[in-house]
């Protein structure tokens, strides 16, 4: 009691890598300590982009369900659950829609993006507009004093706050507005140099197991100046190290930006080095999530009681919000 509460969402979207390690989850496992923590599975945010195929989409949950378990990300601490399992969140949205000038989600930064990015897709839709309003309700629901997220996810943030105040200057005080909380997301590439992600096939996912991470590091880019290995190389030009500042101890970062610069290692040694730190940061993720691969009704179990909880803390605001809106209860008609 009296902990201040945050609530943050993953789109269920393919596995999750290292970029998901390191830019979210183990800020959210860190928080689990002082702060009553809300974690969501966003099936009906995926949706929004992958309407036209959903066969994936029930994999992609229980693979995400597997991962947040994986991390560490605590049952006993936190409230696990998928958002498509709390209606409440889209009776909030309906009710957030009637209010927010169409303006508002058109200007939001994301939009006319991914509109652009993911040309293969029809994102000319109702539903993908209305992708941020749907993520305040997610934090508005929950009365969520904070809301982790990457520098990318602000603005939804600062939207969610502007949202929150109209609402309650039509309806009285009954939202509150949520402050940021910016995680570190330290630069990370993937295998290919450019910024981790699944649509460029440059991941390394937090399933994978050592002899995978072991060849995906072989083969990753360089700096390219470095071609034979008595060139020299500069550290601040290849990916690998940006991987070593992340992951690696400080003396073996010294020793490889070192060794990079007067080649007096090569290339082989220090990749081997950085999967040395890779592969014992990974270990016990992995571990955990093959333990949880065997006992799936344990898996399901834990999101049915994160939604049962979730639905309980849901249905409070509502009833609420639906007061002040004044919509009448069944039983007061
Ligand atoms: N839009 C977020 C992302 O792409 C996911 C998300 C949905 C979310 N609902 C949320 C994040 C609520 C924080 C709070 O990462
Ligand atoms: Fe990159 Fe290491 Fe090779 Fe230098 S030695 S170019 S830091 S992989």
């Amino acid at each position: 009691m009296g902990k201040k509460r945050v609530l943050s969402g993953m789109r269920p979207t393919g596995p999750a890598h290292l970029g998901h390690l390191v830019g979210a989850f183990e800020n959210w496992v860190a928080m689990q300590d002082e702060l009553e923590c809300f974690y969501c599975i966003v099936d009906w945010h995926a949706l929004t982009t992958d309407y036209a195929n959903t066969a994936e989409l029930r994999n992609n949950i229980r693979e995400l369900a597997l991962d947040f378990l994986a991390v560490g990300l605590d049952p006993n601490r936190s409230t696990l659950f998928v958002q498509s399992h709390v209606p409440a969140h889209a009776e909030l949205h309906l009710l957030l829609s009637m209010v927010v000038p169409l303006p508002w989600l058109e200007r939001v930064p994301t939009y006319k993006e991914q509109i652009e990015q993911l040309r293969e897709k029809d994102l000319n839709t109702y539903g993908f507009l209305g992708y941020p309003l749907l993520q305040s309700a997610d934090i508005l629901i929950y009365r969520a004093a904070f809301v982790p997220v990457g520098e990318d996810q602000k603005p939804h943030v600062e939207l969610t706050r502007e949202i929150a105040r109209r609402f309650n200057n039509f309806y009285g005080a009954v939202l509150s507005e949520p402050d940021v909380r910016l995680t570190s997301t330290p630069k990370l590439p993937g295998t290919d140099g450019r910024k981790m992600s699944k649509s460029y096939a440059n991941t390394i996912n937090l399933g994978e197991d050592e002899k995978s991470i072991r060849q995906k590091l072989k083969t990753m880019v360089t700096d390219p100046a470095r071609k034979l290995r008595t060139d020299p190389g500069d550290p601040a030009k290849c990916p690998v190290f940006d991987l070593h500042k992340v992951f690696s101890t400080e003396e073996t970062r010294a020793w490889a930006a070192e060794g990079c610069r007067t080649a007096g290692i090569g290339c082989i040694e220090c990749k081997t080095a950085l999967a040395d730190h890779l592969v014992a940061r990974i270990a016990p993720i992995s571990e955990r999530r093959r333990d949880y691969e065997k006992r799936p009704n344990d898996v399901r179990d834990i999101f049915l009681e994160g939604a049962r909880r979730a639905r309980e803390v849901t249905g409070q605001t509502m009833t609420d919000v639906r007061s002040a809106v004044k919509l009448p209860p069944p039983t007061e008609l």
